[in-house]
C-alpha cells in the first residue's frame, strides 16, 4: 500500500475536520501543520503526529515526503497557494470556494487543467452517503420529476468572530452557496440558467454587503430551488433539504436535528402522494466525509479517474454562486448565460 505524505495549511475549524479524519489511516502520513497562528499548527502537530509544524507553508511543500496538500485557509489565500503546490507539483485537496473572484476563480481552474498534478475541490457533500442515496432515489424517479427544492442553512453564530472573519472574504451565499447550487444541478441532471435574491444586513456590525441571504434559481428542465443561508447572532440554526416531485417528497434531516431516533443516523423520509405512504431510510451519519474525499483524490492520482465534481462542475457553482450575490445586490435578476 502507498502511503500519502500529506501538508495540512490551515489549522482552523475545517483544517481540523478534514486532519481529525485522516491522520490514523494506514495510507496518510501527516507531514506538517501549517498556520499562521503558531500555536494553532503546534498543537495540530502534537495532536496529530505531525513531523513539523510552522508558520509558513513554502517551508514543507517542497519536501519529497510530501504527495499532497491540504488547503484549509481562508478563500482569498486558494489561488496562490495553489500555484505554489502545483509548482513543487504536489496534489491538492482544496476547500470551497475556490477563490475570492470570478477572473481568479477562472484562473484557478485554468491552472488546473493544464497541470499535471490531481486536484479535488472539497464539495464534501458529493461524499456524503445520504446525499448520494438522495441522488439515488431521485433518479430512480420515486418522486417523478422533480418540481422544487427548498434548502435552508441557518447558522446561529456563538464564535462571532470566526464567522466575521468568515464575512470579510465572502458572503454565505458563496461561501456555503456553492455547495448547494452544486447539489441542484447534480440531483436534477439539468443547469441553473437564472438566479434572483435579497440579502439583509442582520447584524449592525457583519462585515460584507449582508450576512443573511436568500436565493431563486431556475433551471432548464422547469425545477425552481431556493437556498437561505444567513450567519448571525440573531438567527436561529435552522437546516432544511426537501426535493418536492410530481409523485411526492423527499425530506433531509440530519441527524443533529433529529428529534427522535438520533442514533439511527440521518433520517431520509419519503412521502408518496399517491398512496399517502411515508418510507423512512436512515443512514449512518457522517457530515463530513473527509476520508472519503481524500481517497477520491488517491484513486485520481492512482487510477487516472475524473474529479468529483469535475473542475467544470465546481466553476460552474463558483460562476452561479457569484452571479446569485451580484442579483442580490443588484436587486436584479441574473440570466446565468450572461454572467461570466
Ligand atoms: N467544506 C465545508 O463544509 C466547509 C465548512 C467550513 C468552512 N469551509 C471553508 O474552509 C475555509 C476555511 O474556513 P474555516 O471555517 O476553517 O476558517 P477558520 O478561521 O476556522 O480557519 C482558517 C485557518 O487558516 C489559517 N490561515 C489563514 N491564512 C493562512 C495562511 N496563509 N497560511 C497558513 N494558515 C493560514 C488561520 O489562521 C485559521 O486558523 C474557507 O474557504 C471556508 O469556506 C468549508
Amino acid at each position: 500500500m502507498r502511503v500519502y505524505g500529506v501538508v495540512l495549511i490551515g489549522c482552523g475549524h475545517i483544517g481540523e475536520e478534514h486532519i481529525q479524519d485522516i491522520y490514523y489511516r494506514d495510507n496518510i502520513k501527516i507531514v506538517a501543520t501549517v498556520d499562521t497562528d503558531v500555536e494553532r499548527a503546534k498543537l495540530f502537530s502534537r495532536k496529530f503526529g505531525a513531523e513539523f509544524y510552522g508558520t509558513d507553508y513554502k517551508a514543507f511543500i517542497n519536501l519529497d515526503e510530501v504527495d499532497i496538500v491540504i488547503i484549509a485557509t481562508y478563500v482569498n489565500t486558494h489561488l496562490s497557494i495553489l500555484k505554489d503546490c502545483l509548482k513543487a507539483n504536489k496534489h491538492v485537496l482544496c476547500e470551497k470556494p475556490i477563490a475570492k473572484t470570478l477572473d481568479e476563480g477562472k484562473e484557478f481552474c485554468e491552472l488546473v487543467k493544464n497541470s499535471d498534478s490531481k486536484v479535488l475541490i472539497a464539495h464534501v457533500l458529493r461524499h456524503n452517503e445520504t446525499y448520494l442515496k438522495v441522488k439515488e432515489l431521485i433518479d430512480s424517479n420515486i418522486i417523478g420529476k422533480i418540481k422544487m427544492i427548498r434548502m435552508v442553512q441557518n447558522h446561529n453564530t456563538m464564535d462571532w468572530n470566526r464567522y466575521k472573519k468568515l464575512l470579510e472574504d465572502c458572503t454565505p451565499i458563496i461561501d456555503c452557496g456553492v455547495h448547494y447550487i452544486d447539489i441542484t444541478q447534480w440531483f436534477n441532471n439539468s443547469k441553473i440558467v437564472e438566479v434572483s435574491g435579497h440579502g439583509l444586513l442582520l447584524d449592525d456590525d457583519a462585515p460584507g454587503p449582508y450576512n443573511y441571504g436568500f436565493i431563486t434559481m431556475k433551471l432548464e428542465n422547469g425545477c425552481y430551488s431556493s437556498y437561505e443561508a444567513g450567519w448571525s447572532k440573531n438567527l436561529a440554526s435552522c437546516n432544511i433539504k426537501e426535493f418536492i416531485g410530481e409523485k411526492g417528497r423527499i425530506s433531509l434531516v440530519l441527524q443533529a436535528c433529529r428529534e427522535a431516533n438520533r442514533e439511527e443516523g440521518d433520517l431520509i423520509q419519503i412521502y408518496l402522494s399517491e398512496t399517502k405512504e411515508y418510507i423512512s431510510v436512515n443512514m449512518r451519519s457522517k457530515y463530513k466525509n473527509m476520508y472519503g474525499q481524500i481517497e477520491a483524490l488517491i484513486s485520481m492520482i492512482e487510477d487516472d479517474i475524473p474529479a468529483f465534481p469535475t473542475m467544470d462542475e465546481v466553476y460552474d457553482a463558483f460562476r452561479i454562486a457569484n452571479a446569485a450575490d451580484y442579483a442580490i445586490i443588484n436587486n436584479k435578476t441574473v440570466i446565468v448565460a450572461d454572467y461570466n
